[in-house]
């Protein structure tokens, strides 16, 4: 993947990305799908003959943004969440865009969270780094990139709660397309990951956990006898193991 900046955006953090990326900086945009960085900070652009097809997170403006504002109406996670008394930690084992783990930390939880996907990472990256100043409880944030159940080993004993929310599996009725979650699946082609969510929730379920919330569609079948409890939205539910 490059990244395509001009010179007078180029500073040591976007040199940093290209570092860790093993990506080369050019100033002329690619005819491939590419990663911009300038003033708004890093974009990743699927498609450079549309102009649509640009991905920016933000969590200082649009829809992140206005459910960290109201996060107090976040009334199913809340419930997932249950009643705790402290801030509690939770591991985030599929961060993918951090907009649950937004809301986990609103709520004053500590969150560690783990996306796979490196590019995910970095675009996520860099918008922590331009909201970490304007939005206080981005400290109590603990984001790695990495395979969480391998990471889930070493760090298990730390955390209260495990939530798990993998891509849905493709079903006629749920290809309605959020455009995050499509550069999700873009880049998970780019870099030959395969996603089994099935396979991820079954390793977290058979390892130690005080507690598992696992987001689903809201009518796919509940897969594992031992639900404790489940709390329904109107198109997703969250299933509660203890
Ligand atoms: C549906 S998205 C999660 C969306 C997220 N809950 C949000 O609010 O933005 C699933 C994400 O999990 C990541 N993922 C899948 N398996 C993983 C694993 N074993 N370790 C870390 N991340 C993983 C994928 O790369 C993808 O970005």
């Amino acid at each position: 993947m490059l990244i395509y900046t001009d010179d007078k955006n180029l500073d040591d953090n976007v040199l940093e990305i290209a570092k860790k990326l093993n990506a080369s900086l050019v100033n002329k945009t690619p005819s491939d799908a590419y990663l911009q960085y300038d003033s708004d900070g890093l974009s990743l652009i699927t498609d450079p003959i549309n102009i649509k097809s640009k991905i920016h997170v933000d969590f200082l403006k649009g829809k992140v943004s206005w459910r960290i504002k109201r996060f107090q109406h976040e009334s199913s996670l809340k419930k997932a969440l249950g009643k705790n008394k402290e801030g509690i930690t939770i591991f985030d084992a599929t961060a993918g865009f951090l907009s649950d783990t937004m809301i986990f930390l609103s709520l004053g939880h500590k969150v560690i969270a783990v996306e796979k996907n490196k590019i995910v990472f970095h675009l996520v990256s860099d918008a922590i780094r331009r909201a970490s100043t304007k939005l206080e409880f981005i400290n109590k944030l603990d984001f790695r990139c990495a395979d969480s159940f391998n990471l889930y080993q070493s760090l298990k004993k730390q955390c209260d709660i495990v939530y798990l929310d993998p891509m849905y599996p493709i079903t006629k009725k749920n290809q309605k397309k959020s455009g995050l979650i499509e550069a999700i699946k873009f880049l998970q082609r780019k870099e030959n990951l395969v996603e089994d969510g099935e396979d991820l929730i079954g390793k977290f379920m058979m390892d130690d956990f005080k507690k598992i919330i696992i987001k689903r569609p809201l009518k796919s079948p509940k897969k594992y006898s031992n639900i404790n409890y489940q709390v329904k939205g109107s198109t997703t539910r969250f299933d509660i193991y203890l």
